[in-house]
């Protein structure tokens, strides 16, 4: 038993939280402990101050416990716990799906509520399957994601996902996933501001991915606009456009998951609307509430609803929906959550951002054993050399010194370093990251 008293001055102990996508001993040996956050910044349970270079977990775009979310979540808790959400719902349910549909592309008007990124995944999928199913094409069932993707931990998100070690302990998965090749080839794209030159060709793969399984047997194709958890990888010029053209031509639809990407990752309410690419389908979740209240959804096109408005009015048309689709509180938090990005004009202050985020990061490439840096929106991702039979130890070792030595959370998989900062970050503070990220990365070398 690891006793924390004097961490959280109070009686507590480390064993019985198995904490995820975390080495437990090695954590419960030495813990990252938050206790309280405002805006830029974590505390710890002593009181350092930790500025959050990764808005949380991608999530929290409008900085954290911003007053007017913290008042909404309050005062929604007290006049609305709970109302069930299978044939009964309640106004902001509503209120919240419209201000979405408003800010989604084209007729992406329809907005299905859940409680995460993954839950969302799924909820694509299922949307996606049962589309085929209710027009009469019930033998499109193959789902085609990619390499290297990541969408989430359900097992629908795991079999379209791409990250080995997210997939190769869970069996065999769902039946008939195939997957395009990812994007990235540090070869041809290193040290590229945003969407690298090379690499647009590669969405052809579809093609070939349809000339072998034949397109009356696809459903949807799923992918990251940008991948963020795999390590940073933008889209390459032309390479969304090419896919959702060859969705058109073989009546798969296209899903954009945007759980990372929505809500002013890279500068616009969604990815979609930077490439001008329209999906049928987008996911989303984390900056919906700004990380406050767990939230997820999807956005559906309006001939996706309309396809399921057919039979009996009786009978319910999608028999897929969570205890807790459209939570009260979540629907406040995300209503208070869309006013602070518009009154504060965050999405737009992403995008003025990006040119210096990307010099700052750029800055770090002759720094000892960095291989690529990459940006894209407030986003960057720093692919650092592996220590000799140790994938991922260096990266380890730099996120531990970012927080304990320079009090600077930083994100990481395998042994890419990812800077992802909420939509509030000051020009000092961008500069105060990559300082101590240039630090970091001397100090592991
Ligand atoms: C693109 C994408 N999809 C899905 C998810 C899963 O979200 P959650 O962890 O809320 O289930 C994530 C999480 O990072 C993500 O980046």
């Amino acid at each position: 038993m690891t006793d924390t008293t004097d961490l959280a001055g109070q009686t507590n102990d480390l064993d019985a939280f198995w904490v995820p996508f975390t080495p437990n001993r090695a954590f419960k040996r030495a813990p990252r402990l938050i206790a309280r956050a405002k805006d830029m910044h974590y505390f710890t349970p002593d009181g350092r101050a930790v500025l959050d270079g990764t808005a949380g977990l991608w999530c929290t775009n409008a900085g954290h416990n911003r007053d007017p979310i913290v008042a909404a979540i309050k005062r929604q808790a007290a006049e609305l716990d709970y109302a069930p959400a299978f044939q009964f719902a309640h106004p902001k349910a509503f209120e919240l799906a419209s201000r979405i549909a408003a800010l989604a592309p084209a007729d992406l008007d329809r907005v299905f509520f859940c409680n995460s990124g993954s839950e969302a995944v799924d909820t694509a999928l299922k949307i996606a399957l049962a589309y085929h199913h209710v027009r009469g094409e019930g033998a499109r069932n193959r789902l085609i994601g990619r390499e290297r993707g990541y969408h989430g931990t359900g097992f629908g998100g795991i079999s379209v996902g791409g990250i080995v070690n997210n997939r190769k302990f869970f069996g065999t998965l769902l039946a008939g996933v195939d997957h395009l090749p990812a994007t990235y080839s540090r070869e041809h794209q290193a040290f590229t501001r945003g969407e690298p030159e090379w690499g647009g060709h590669l969405a052809d793969e579809l093609e070939r991915i349809v000339a072998l399984h034949d397109a009356s047997t696809i459903a949807a194709v799923i992918v990251e606009p940008m991948a963020g958890s795999t390590g940073v990888l933008p889209p390459p010029l032309g390479y969304l456009e090419r896919l959702r053209a060859i969705c058109d031509r073989h009546g798969i639809l296209l899903i954009f998951d945007e759980v990372i990407t929505g809500f002013g990752r890279l500068g616009h309410a969604f990815a979609s609307e930077r490439y001008g690419v329209t999906p049928d389908i987008i996911t989303f979740a984390k900056g919906i509430t700004s990380g406050s209240v767990p939230m997820g959804g999807v956005i559906a096109r309006q001939r996706v609803y309309d396809a399921f408005m057919h039979g009996p009015e009786h009978v319910i048309e999608l028999f897929h929906g969570y205890t807790y689709s459209a939570h009260p509180l979540a629907c406040a938090a995300g209503l208070a959550t869309l006013d602070l990005y518009r009154g504060e004009k965050l999405f737009e202050r992403a995008k003025a951002l990006e040119p210096l985020l990307a010099d700052a990061a750029m800055a770090l490439k002759n720094l000892p054993g960095v291989l690529d840096v990459r940006t894209i929106g407030l986003t960057a991702g720093i692919d650092l050399a592996s220590r000799p039979g140790a994938v991922g130890a260096r990266a380890g070792e730099a996120m531990d010194r970012a927080f304990h030595d320079e009090g600077l959370m930083v994100r990481i998989t395998g042994d890419t370093l990812a800077l992802a900062p909420p939509l509030i970050v000051s020009e000092a503070q961008i500069a105060e990251i990559f300082e101590k990220v240039a630090r970091v990365i001397r100090a592991t070398a």
